[in-house]
Formats: C-alpha cells, structure tokens, sequence
C-alpha cells in the first residue's frame, strides 16, 4: 500500500510514528491524507509554511468551536463565563502581533530568570517526596507538577487551590483529543466557566494591587497604541491568553521531562556521559525535543492556492506542519533517529514551532527542563524502568506525543550536608 493511503490515526502508527514519518519523507513529503488534510514533512517544507503567516493561517478552530459548533447545553454553561477571544494560538497577524507583542513585554527573559531559584525549589519539594521510596512514577510525582506549579504561581493561584487548578488545565486540554463525549465536553466547558471567574477575581485584585509577577505585568502591559489589556473590555482576551498559557505550557513540558528520562535510561552510553559531564544537559533538553517532539503537528489553513515543495494545494486546504517528523529530517540531522546528547545541531529543531508563532513559552519550558534534569540526576543514581507489568503509558494522539505514565527504580543519593 502506497503511503499516501494509509491512516495516521490508528495505535500501531501513533504509538511509534517514526518508520511511517521516514516513509512520508521519502515516498510523498507533501500529500493530502484519507482524511482529508494535507501533510508536510520535510523540514525545509515546514519551515517554509509556518514563516509564511500571510499565505497560511493559523486560525483553525479548537476546543470547543467544534464542526458543527456548540449544543445548547454547552452554550448554556459557556454563557456564564466570558465570551471566548482570539489572541495567540489561533490568531493571525496584525491582530496576533498586537497581542504577541504585549505577551513578549511580560514574558521577559528576566521575568524566566527570576524564575529559576523557584524551579529549584519546587523540583526539590516534589523529590523530596519520593527521594527516599527508591521508586517513583515520574510523570505524577514530579513531570506534571513542575511546570503546573510555576505557571500557576506566576499567574498568581493560591497554593490551596492548586487541586482546581490542575482540574482546570487537564478539562483545558481534554477537548483537543478530539474523543470526548458529550458529557466530558459538558464537564470541561463547567471547569472552562470556574477558571475564568476564578482569574477574572485574580486581575482584577492585580489591577488595584499590581506585584512582582507574571499576572501583573500581563495585567498593566500596554498594545503600542497605549492601551492596557487588563483595562475592563479586554478581559476576555486576557482570559484567553491565560488559558492558552496553561494549555500550551503544560502538558508540553511534563512530555518533555517524560521523554528525556526515558531516553536516558533506553541509552545508558548517553545517560554516563550526561552524568559524566552535566553541561551537557542543555543540549540533552533540545535532543530530547528534537527526538521526541512533544508537539508533533499542527495545523494550518492555506488562504491561497499554494504550492509547496512543488505540489499545488487548493485555496481552504487544512496543511499539517509535521513538527516531529520534520526533527527527524536526514537532510538537516545526520543518523536523525539516533538520540545523541552531544548532537552539534539539536538546537536547530522546530519542536518549539518557527515564525511568528515560536513558543512564547520556550525560554521557561528549557529552564524548568534543564532544572528538572538537574535535580533529577543528582539526586538518583542507578534508574531504571521498574519490573512492573507497564512501565510506560503513552498518550495516542496525532498532536501531542509523550508518556503519561513512567514507573522507576533508583538508588537515593543523600544530600551532602549543608555546613
Ligand atoms: C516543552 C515544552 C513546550 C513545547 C514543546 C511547546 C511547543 C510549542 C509550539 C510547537 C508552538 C507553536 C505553535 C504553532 O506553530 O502554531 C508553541 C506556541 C505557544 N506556546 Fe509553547 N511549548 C512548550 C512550552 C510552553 C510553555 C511553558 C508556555 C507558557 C507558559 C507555552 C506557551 C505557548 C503559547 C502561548 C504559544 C502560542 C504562541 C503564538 O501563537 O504566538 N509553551 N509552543
């Protein structure tokens, strides 16, 4: 069977994409699918198609807009929130530049450095937990509440609400599977309602009061015309920039963590030279990245007849940029399915995306990974995949990649004591 007919979407492919990416290369680097989307894969062809916002919108619907739009029943519930706003994500220029341009000024690279010694701190609490078992599930015990617990301090939740919060992410992210039943969709539209009301309380508190964090500074940051998002009319946007600060930052970098662990313990050569030489663990972050792309897709909707790589693509075409597959590109990465941590060009991955929409959440997501790696490897010796029935779960999803479960074993490292 040729590879232009065969599905993506079915377990065999997703659990282990990479063989039908190599074929999809290879044999038809741009086609439309059974499904009806087109696919791009080769690195180049990427590249080219999300640096180019003009002819390629990123305006596709998500969560809840759904084909057919929302039933009554979740009108109803979304009713009593506030009405949904369209600002980073799903945005094209010139209204994504205003709304990227403000989210860049509160996104400072100081604002991620004076974040680390709380990286720190957070990282360790959640070791200190398990430190001494010998044994962890690091996706529960420690990859998901990293970065929950950063953004949602940064965007000022109370410690004592965290429990809500983490509710309010997971409900955040649940529609984009795409497999939810109508009473799933409900409850996420429920928690959709409380988050907002629950931040909307939180601006308003910082637009008397500011702080010294991210919410305020999102909160009194001003478009180039003057104007503040936190002022009155502009919530619902505010709102929506907050959601996708949860959506987009979490469940990423908990695959991330996930991902580089995994890929230590599968290659232990590499896991001693990280050991044996720890500023390797930056670039161990960006190969893990490139390896194990957390984000493997998206997509775009051509606004014209396009070509590219010299294949015409209707005007309404839904284009997929292939992320993942295109980190595994021979022509940009040499043996590109080798996980190497000393790898000269991992940096030069597209799994933080490329264009006008790079992640906003780059910087931060490398700092708690790098932090988290650290920590990680200092504090355990010996990990291994425990002599469980399942060590490993992974999500099945055409979008997102990553485990959801990790069970290890390792041997404690006592801390040196502080004199
Ligand atoms: C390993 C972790 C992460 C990965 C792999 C990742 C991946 C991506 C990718 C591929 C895009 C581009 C979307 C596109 O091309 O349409 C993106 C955009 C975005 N990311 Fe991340 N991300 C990560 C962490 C974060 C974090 C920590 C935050 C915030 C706290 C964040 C917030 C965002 C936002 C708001 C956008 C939309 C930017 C725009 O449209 O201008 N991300 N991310």
């Amino acid at each position: 069977m040729s590879v232009t007919d065969e599905i993506l979407v079915t377990p065999e492919v997703l659990s282990c994409p990479y063989d039908y990416y190599r074929r999809v290369r290879d044999e038809a680097p741009v086609h439309q699918t059974p499904m009806g989307f087109w696919l791009v894969s080769r690195y180049d062809d990427v590249m080219s198609v999300v640096r180019d916002a003009e002819r390629f919108s990123s305006n596709f619907n998500t969560s809840f807009a759904g084909g057919t739009g929302p039933s009554p029943e979740l009108s109803a519930i979304l009713a009593d929130g506030y009405p949904s706003a369209n600002t980073l994500l799903t945005n094209d220029p010139p209204s994504h530049t205003q709304f990227r341009g403000l989210v860049n000024k509160a996104f400072t690279p100081k604002r991620v450095a004076q974040l680390e010694g709380e990286i720190r701190q957070v990282a360790n609490a959640l070791l200190d937990a398990f430190a001494a078992d010998g044994r962890v599930e690091l996706v529960g015990q420690f990859a998901v509440g990293l970065p929950l617990t950063i953004i949602a301090d940064a965007l000022g939740v109370d410690r004592a609400d965290m429990a809500d919060f983490k509710r309010w992410s997971d409900h955040a992210v649940a529609p984009l599977s795409g497999l939810l039943d109508a009473a799933q969709m409900l409850d996420c539209a429920r928690s959709r309602v409380e988050m907002q009301r629950y931040m909307a309380a939180r601006i308003d508190e910082r637009r008397a009061e500011p702080r010294d964090d991210l919410l305020s500074d999102l909160v009194h940051s001003r478009f180039d015309s003057g104007e503040r998002i936190g002022d009155g009319l502009l919530v619902p946007e505010l709102l929506n920039v907050i959601e996708q600060l949860l959506v987009a930052g979490n469940e990423t970098t908990t695959k991330l963590l996930a991902a580089g662990m995994l890929a230590l313990i599968e290659h232990p050569a590499q896991m001693d030279k990280v050991r044996a030489d720890p500023s390797l663990i930056p670039n161990l972050v960006e190969e893990s990245l490139r390896i194990e792309s957390p984000v493997q897709m998206l997509p775009r909707i051509a606004r014209v007849d396009v070509e590219i790589g010299g294949v015409p693509i209707p005007a309404g075409s839904m284009v997929m940029v292939m992320y993942g597959c295109a980190n595994r590109d021979e022509a940009r990465f040499a043996s590109a399915d080798v996980f190497d941590v000393e790898r000269a060009n991992a940096r030069s991955h597209l799994a933080f995306g490329q264009g006008p929409h790079f992640c906003v959440g780059a910087a931060l997501a490398r700092s708690e990974a790098r932090i988290g790696f650290e920590l990680l490897l200092e504090r355990m010796r010996d990990i291994a995949l425990a002599p469980v029935e399942q060590p490993t779960e992974r999500v099945l999803s055409m979008t997102l990649r990553g485990l959801t479960a990790l069970h290890l074993t390792f041997t404690p490292v006592t801390p040196e004591p502080v004199t």
